[in-house]
Formats: C-alpha cells, structure tokens, sequence
C-alpha cells in the first residue's frame, strides 16, 4: 500500500533540491517513491497530512553504547562539582553490567532506543563494551543485534581489572573476537591514555578486519593522543570524539576521507573544551554528530538535543548540525540507505511539531518530535 505524506511546510531531503517548501512524498514498500512540491504530487491508497509541518530523515546515531546496567549519577554529580572525567569509570558499569541478566540487559537497550525513537533516531549504532570477558562481550553483542544491525564490538574499551594489558589484547584479538564478530558489523578501540596505546590500537583493530569487522576508532577524547592518526593509517570508517585536534589530525582526516564523530554529550556532561566544527568542515572533513550515549560520559539519547549543543557551542549552522546527524551519520556508518529522503531510500522520517528544522536548535530542550516513522510503523 502507497502512503502519500503531503502538506509538509518545509521538508529536507538532502537530495538534488535539499530543502523544499510545500512538498510532499509517496512511500511505497518501505521506501520513497516519489518527492517534490504538493502540487504535482501524484495519488497514493492513503495520505498523512501533517498539516505544515516539517518532516526530516530519521537520525542516524552512530554511537552509542546501550548494552549496560547500573547508574553513575553520583560520578556525574562529582564532575559538576570539580572532579575530572576519568576512563575508569567505565569499570563500574562494567561491575553492574556482569551482574545483569540477558533479560534486563536487553530491557534497558529496549527502554533507551525507544526514547530515541520518540526523539525521531530511526537507524542507531549499539556497541559492546561493557563485559570485558568472551561471555558478557558475546552476550552483549547478541543483545545489541536484536535490536539493530549496526553493532560494534568493543571489547577494547579499558583493560579489565586483574589483567595487564598484553593478556587483554591477546584476548580480545582471539577468543573473544572469535566469539564476538558473528554478531558484530564493526570494530572499535578507546586509543586513549588510561585505555589502548596506538600499537594496541592497529593490532586490534588489524584483528578485527581480519575477521571480516569494519573499523572505528574512540579517538582523542581526553587530550591529544595518535587515535586520530591510527584511525586513518587503516581506513576507519569514523575517528569518533575528535575533541583534542593538531592541525596534522585536521589535514589527516581529510586526506583520509575519515568521518570525524562529534559528541556533543560528551563535553556537556564531562565540561570538557567543545571541538571547533568550522576547523574541521574548513578543512573538508566529513562531521557526523551521535549522541554516544552511554552511562559515565554523556547519558543522553536526544539527537536533537546534540544539534542543539552542536550549533550554539561547535559552531555549526543548524543545517550543517541536521546533515551531521542524517548523513553525516549515514556515511559515519558507510550506509546509502538512511539518512536522506531521495527516492530510494528507505522510509525512516521524523514529524516536527514545527514549521522548520532550524527550530531544533532555536528550541532547545523542547519535544519537537511530533512522530516517527520507520518502516511503516509510527512511534510516539
Ligand atoms: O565514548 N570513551 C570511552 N567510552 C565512552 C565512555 C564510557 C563510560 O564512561 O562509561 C565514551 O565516552
Ligand atoms: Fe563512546
């Protein structure tokens, strides 16, 4: 059945005319048909008249981490009264997420992606990270794809507590990859002091690839570190952070054609320095903007709050903050599909109680979501 979304006051498809006023699109078997002005659209079996509203493509969040239990208020609480964000902290929700079982692990991942969904993400990254051993990393992966195809294998996300650091890399570089890559699409490495040097990095990631997993790299979050550099010397898809930049990391990324990740969450909740967006788009780096969320560094679901944190505090245009969080995303993920309303494309599009995009960042803080669709299927 051909559903026709019309009366749209300002619709982005991010495709030949990126943003048309007083548009409309035909959905057909889950994916766009047909896009253009209301005037010429064609007749569909049925019609959603959104009234004026603005419609855009479902966010793509390529970075989180939902497969976790426990709760880190009270560290949260610390850092807004002068304590630093630390990588160690990790290990507690490492603590609480061993503890838990499949069904309320796969109940928080369930609860967080539908906040998400109310707030019009429609394609979600979901990575491991939180075991730390073959079983809680497996098990966690095997949780994450239930609910998404884009699931990455963390197991390099801090050495566990009992080990030292070569054990750890022989383990997540054999049997724990050996476990974990049927379930995983990607993998990931926190290169960072406190976490992966760059020689741990490569040898992690260079596993991965060999089993078949796509790289990404948690890079240059807490200071300048080879993260960046790393990422790029074996074709990452994403340096993921990109907090702590030299000029050679901007000029690296570029040549690479890597995505620079940025997590506005992330400097929010830790008060950390925002990474300058301009310097990177200046230079012709790809941004993508994610929530990263997750319990210890930034525990928001909320694309839209991110675009609003990107605008006022990355300097970004509200237009470059809504394509980082689209395609940005899309091709931090290395996917055509999502992220865009051209026809083709797969279905996924969010419904705004307001006549413009930019008012995701004029509003902040506000539910602008009206509804979001995803394959036929309506939330919120
Ligand atoms: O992306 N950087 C490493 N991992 C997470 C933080 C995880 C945590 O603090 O629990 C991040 O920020
Ligand atoms: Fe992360």
């Amino acid at each position: 059945m051909s559903l026709l979304v019309t009366n749209i006051g300002e619709l982005v498809t991010w495709g030949e005319q990126p943003v048309i006023s007083d548009a409309a699109f035909v959905v057909d078997k889950g994916t766009i048909a047909w896009v253009g002005s209301r005037l010429d659209a064609p007749a569909a079996d049925a019609v959603n008249d959104v009234g004026g509203a603005a419609v855009i493509p479902g966010f793509v969040d390529s970075h989180s981490h939902l497969v976790f239990a426990g709760d880190r208020s009270a560290e949260f609480e610390a850092r807004m009264t002068g304590q630093p964000y630390e990588a160690g902290g990790i290990r507690s929700t490492v603590d609480a997420t061993r503890a838990a079982t499949d069904e309320q692990l796969a109940a928080n991942v369930a609860r967080h992606l539908a906040e998400m969904r109310a707030q019009g993400t429609t394609t979600v990254e979901i990575k491991s990270g939180y075991g730390l051993t073959v079983l809680d990393e497996s098990r966690s992966l095997a949780i994450a794809k239930q609910f998404t195809v884009e699931t990455t294998y963390l197991g390099a996300h801090v050495v566990p507590a009992g080990t030292d650091v070569a054990t750890y890399v022989d383990l997540v570089t054999g049997p724990m990859l050996q476990a974990c890559a049927p379930y995983a699409r990607w993998i990931d490495v926190f290169c960072e002091d406190g976490a992966f040097d760059a020689d741990a990095a490569r040898t992690i990631l260079n596993a991965g690839m060999g089993a078949g997993l796509l790289p990404r790299v948690h890079a240059n979050q807490l200071g300048h570190g080879p993260g960046v550099q790393v990422a790029c010397e074996v074709g990452a898809a994403a340096a993921d952070h990109c907090t702590y930049l030299t000029d050679d990391d901007v000029d690296a990324l570029a040549a690479a054609g890597v995505v620079a990740g940025l997590l506005p969450g992330v400097e929010f909740s830790t008060r950390q320095p925002y990474p300058d967006a301009r310097r990177l788009l200046g230079a012709g780096v790809t941004v993508s903007i994610a929530t990263d969320c997750n319990p210890g560094s930034s525990y928001t679901s909320s694309m839209p709050f991110c675009i609003a944190v990107a605008v006022r505090d990355m300097n970004m245009s509200p237009r470059e903050a809504l394509w980082s969080a689209t395609m940005g995303g899309a091709v931090s993920l290395k996917r055509d599909d999502v992220g865009h309303l051209t026809v083709g494309a797969k279905s996924h599009y969010a419904v705004l109680d307001a006549p413009s995009f930019v008012h995701l960042a004029y509003r902040p803080g506000v539910p602008l979501v009206a509804n979001t669709w995803l394959d036929g299927t309506q939330f919120a």
